[in-house]
């Protein structure tokens, strides 16, 4: 007569094991219950682990050098990683942003065939051309004030220094000025 004493059975070949379980079936299930509580684990702290790394917004920097004076060309000269226009007349030097005020296409800028001289709001300057818009066909003067198009406003101006470190032109997009700023090296 076959006797089993408590849950414990002996198998064919004299293993004894738990009643109803198989080593292979254990050591899976345990395994399972492990990666359970760890995506678990994970899921519960992962607002902690998250809390551990700063928001950080990497945005370009609001002031740079763009090269001495020297380098930039009578007229106009496009900075197509800055989105922006440095202007160049003789010893003057300034600054007009590239960016359309409506929804922020590059402008263009169109040389007339001639310098001629503007007044636009009782400014009056050497007009070398005009900037326009690819998108949507916003016009500026070539000081920058808006005259067609659904642009709202005038293309920015910034200012610009010299740095007394290295010589070279400073562009500061964080500080407007007005369209008539002009930096004299
Ligand atoms: S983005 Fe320039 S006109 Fe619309």
């Amino acid at each position: 007569m076959r006797t089993v004493a408590s849950n414990t059975i002996q198998n064919e070949t004299g293993v004894s094991s738990e009643a109803g379980t198989d080593p292979t079936r254990r050591g899976f299930l345990g395994r399972l219950t492990a990666a359970v509580a760890a995506v678990g684990a994970l899921v519960a702290g992962w607002p902690l682990l998250r809390s551990l790394v700063p928001n950080v917004l990497y945005e370009p920097p609001k002031r740079f050098r763009i090269g001495a004076p020297e380098n930039f060309q009578e007229g106009v000269t496009f900075l197509e990683e800055h989105r922006l226009f440095l202007f160049r007349d003789s010893s003057n030097y300034h600054a007009v942003s590239g960016i359309c005020t409506h929804l922020g296409c590059t402008v263009k800028f169109s040389p007339f065939t001639l310098p001629q001289e503007e007044t636009v709001r009782e400014f009056t300057y050497r007009a070398l051309g005009e900037f326009h818009c690819p998108c949507h066909g916003s016009r500026f003067r070539g000081e920058g004030t808006n005259y067609a198009g659904p642009a709202p406003r005038p293309l920015k101006c910034f200012h610009l220094e010299v740095s007394r470190a290295t010589g070279e032109l400073v562009v500061d997009v964080a500080t407007e000025v007005s369209r008539d700023f002009r930096l004299v090296v």
